[in-house]
């Protein structure tokens, strides 16, 4: 595995990560087994995902794992923070949170209430670091400024050979000046970069020169940046096993130039969209967490549905 540097804190984060939004119950919980045990040690989840049960499965017994979840965007007062974080370390059975990331920004409630929650489950051992989600490099800014003892470790944005926001609105420049890790969301385009035939060729060309497939390039151009680490899901132990390959090995500058100069599309959460879904944040997010955490049946303890509590 390779790694990168987290944030300032001295840990290294491995470069690859495995995704586990939309993951399938049954494969998806199986092929994160297989992950761990090929030398995946770092898994992403949320809260609204309604999947940090089937990590807290996959990890249980197993050490060295770095585990990061994320508070919802209507989760995002003091208390509401803390109750939270209390059920996400029920549902992945550990006693401290690796990575505690703020899932989106919601403007109706100041960063400063959130900040300080977040600062107090440091203080409590409950949570090791901080990040963000979703943040603009002013988003990320006013955050730093809320924290009076931690620092923003992270920041997980969609980050894709086709989705280039964070390289054209400067956030990637100011994650770099500031020493903060881009945890690269979406890296296939949530499977879109397959229907990009023009790109995903020019991937497989590539590629085949190294003897490596269009999704490994296309993961190993992201780690080519220097403080990303990408975090695709995949719900089958092969799409695990080749996801690994893109690690321990370097793309050539000039197939990263080449890449560089492929079009990408703007994000899906990008410009307009993004502003929408960040003012409206707060509505949606319980909306879907709810509706996730019913239909995959997520409980905790006997019986006792974690919708309850939400
Ligand atoms: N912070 C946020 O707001 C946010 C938003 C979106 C995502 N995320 C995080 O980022 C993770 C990844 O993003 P994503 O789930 O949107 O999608 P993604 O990783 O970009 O793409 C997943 C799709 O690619 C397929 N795939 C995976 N490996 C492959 C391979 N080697 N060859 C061919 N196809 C492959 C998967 O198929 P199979 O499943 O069939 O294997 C699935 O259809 C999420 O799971 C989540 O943890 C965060």
């Amino acid at each position: 595995m390779d790694f990168v540097d987290l944030g300032k804190t001295g840990e290294k984060l491995p470069a690859l990560g495995m995704g586990t939004w939309k993951l399938d119950r049954r494969r998806g919980a199986e092929a994160l087994k297989a992950g761990l045990s090929l030398g995946s040690r770092f898994i992403d989840t949320a809260e609204m995902y309604g999947t940090e049960d089937l990590v807290g499965e996959a990890i249980r017994g197993e050490e060295g794992v770095f585990v990061a979840t994320k508070v919802s965007p209507h989760n995002l007062r003091h208390d509401d923070v803390l109750k939270a974080c209390s059920r996400s370390l029920k549902l992945l059975g550990v006693k401290a949170i690796d990575l505690y990331q703020v899932h989106w920004p919601n403007p109706s409630i100041p960063i400063s209430e959130t900040m300080s929650a977040m600062e107090e489950l440091v203080a409590e051992g409950k949570v090791r670091y901080i990040g963000v989600s979703n943040f603009s490099a002013g988003e990320l800014k006013a955050a730093q400024e809320a924290l009076k003892r931690e620092e923003i470790v992270s920041n997980q944005v969609e980050y894709s050979v086709t989705a280039r926001d964070p390289e054209n609105n400067g956030l990637a420049d100011y994650c770099r000046s500031s020493k903060v890790t881009i945890i690269a969301y979406s890296p296939f385009g949530s499977g879109g970069l397959y229907s990009r035939k023009r790109v995903f060729d020019g991937l497989e060309k590539i590629g085949a020169r190294h003897g490596k497939t269009g999704s490994q390039v296309a993961l190993n151009w992201l780690l080519s940046k220097g403080n990303v680490s990408a975090i695709p899901k995949a719900n089958s132990v092969e799409h695990i096993r080749e996801n690994l390959g893109s690690v321990g090995w370097k793309l050539d500058r000039k197939d990263i130039e080449a890449i560089d100069s492929f079009l990408g599309r703007s994000p899906l959460v990008g410009g307009l969209n993004s502003f929408i879904l960040k003012r409206s944040s707060g509505l949606w997010s319980r909306h879907l967490t709810n509706k996730y955490l019913k239909e995959k049946g997520v409980v905790i303890g006997k019986g006792k549905g974690i919708e309850k509590d939400l």
